[in-house]
């Protein structure tokens, strides 16, 4: 009998949409179709209760199953008339960027709206391109941001294009740290914009310090070149401030900020993809500055009322749980933990709920044996690498709701999960 390997997978349950991936959740023990959440757990169809660590990518800042985000939705959805209404300038918009900009101390004025963060660091690298009327892009190794066509070439690491028999020519990518030839490139006076992860999610959650940072954004500012921080991930409180140019300390050098932040997951929860691009007046103007130009950027649901309201709730309920100063107290409070219980086996990297943990540097660990084994011990985290079996840390990014009791378990789990 044929494998589903050989047979194209035309037996498995997802045979029309990705059979290959319920064969890797099964070699793995890792289905959680049916699985069910409430606050920092999620109790997978066969009873198996796990710690969430990831929080849907870190989209779940409010955990699972939160009371008042689901009252608060659907009394939304039942008072509010929400398709789309392509003549429109919702409301709720007005509302939620002024939010996002008063978060922001008003360093920007305006925001776009988009669906998913692949579309709003493209929309921005658009914002860019129009106002400097430069053709190119530097963009980090190891960093990710998006798979759409061109976030795809823009993400640092080749297992996510080597498949396309085609590459734009005008992107360019640096080692983080490699100033003199990031110098060089923007040099040639043709770079647009320079795009970077303050806090990064996918490469074992590195992150700019203030220092380099701010050398950074001075770099781009003398050549003329827009910075814009992808904090599509770090964002909205997971780095342990409202944005990860803060949590990083960027601001408190010579005021050094990018130009564009471009957020996403956090802001709605995790239930329904929302994105925004905050910008100054002028990089707006440059693609919207005329009647004419009105629309001459967007998306069919860029905006639409459901998100806004979402992104709304979210925010408040974030803000008056006190979450980003959470996010902060038990990022510190894993690191502690994890000093004082590992006797240096393993390494925590990131900044608030934004977490990366990698073997010590005299430990021979391999971090995918480790996933696995706190899989059965009742955690969820995840490899960074692309392939599993070749990676080297695991990603944490629990919902910013997670307590003490977590974090104990967490320390419980792991100690468990390295004895294996
Ligand atoms: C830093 C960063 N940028 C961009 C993206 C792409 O977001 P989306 O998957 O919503 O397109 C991600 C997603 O993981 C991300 O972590």
């Amino acid at each position: 009998m044929k494998s589903d390997r050989e047979s194209g997978g035309a037996s498995s349950r997802f045979a029309s949409v990705n059979p290959y991936w319920e064969t890797f959740l099964d070699e793995l023990g890792l289905d959680m179709t049916g699985a069910r959440g409430d606050g920092c757990y999620i109790e997978a169809a066969d009873g198996h209760v796990l710690l969430d660590c990831l929080a849907g990518f870190g989209t779940a800042n409010l955990g699972h199953a939160h009371a008042t985000l689901s009252a608060r939705f659907t009394d939304a959805l039942q008072r509010t008339s929400l398709n789309v209404f392509p003549f429109e300038c919702a409301e709720a918009q007005l509302a939620l960027a002024d939010r996002l900009l008063s978060l922001s101390s008003r360093r920007f004025q305006k925001v776009f709206f988009a669906t998913t963060g692949a579309e709003a660091v493209e929309s921005a690298v658009k914002f860019a391109m129009t106002s400097t009327g430069r053709s190119d892009v530097v963009a980090f190794r190891d960093s990710f941001h998006g798979l759409s066509m061109f976030a795809s070439f823009m993400t640092g690491n080749p297992f996510w294009t080597e498949a396309l028999p085609w590459k734009p020519g005008n992107v360019n990518h640096v080692d983080a740290g490699n100033f003199a030839a990031l110098e060089d490139m923007l040099a040639s006076r043709k770079i647009a914009a320079v795009v970077f992860e303050p806090v990064a999610g996918s490469s074992a959650a590195q992150h700019w310090t203030a220092e380099t940072s701010a050398r950074l954004a001075g770099l781009c500012r003398s050549a003329g070149t827009k910075l814009i921080a992808d904090e599509v991930y770090c964002g909205l409180g997971r780095a342990g401030a409202w944005f990860g140019i803060d949590a990083i300390g960027m601001r408190d050098v010579a005021q050094a900020a990018p130009d564009m932040i471009v957020v996403s997951k956090g802001l709605t929860g995790g239930l329904v993809p929302l994105s925004a691009v905050l910008m100054n007046d002028g990089d707006f103007d440059a693609v919207f500055g005329a009647p004419g130009k009105a629309k001459v950027q967007g998306s069919t649901f860029g905006g639409n009322r459901l998100a806004m309201q979402c992104g709304l709730i979210v925010l408040d309920l974030v803000e008056s749980g006190r979450l980003v100063d959470n996010s902060a107290a038990m990022g510190a409070l894993i690191e502690r933990r994890i000093a004082d219980r590992f006797d240096g086996r393993l390494t925590l990297h990131g900044k608030g709920l934004a977490l990366s943990l990698t073997p010590g540097a005299q430990w021979d660990i391999n971090m995918a044996d480790v996933w696995l084994a706190l899989i059965d011990a009742g955690v969820l985290a995840m490899p960074n690498a692309a392939s599993p079996r070749s990676s080297g840390s695991l990603r944490l990014s629990p919902p910013l709701i997670f307590g003490v009791d977590e974090v104990e378990f967490l320390m419980d789990r792991l100690d468990e999960a390295l004895q294996e």
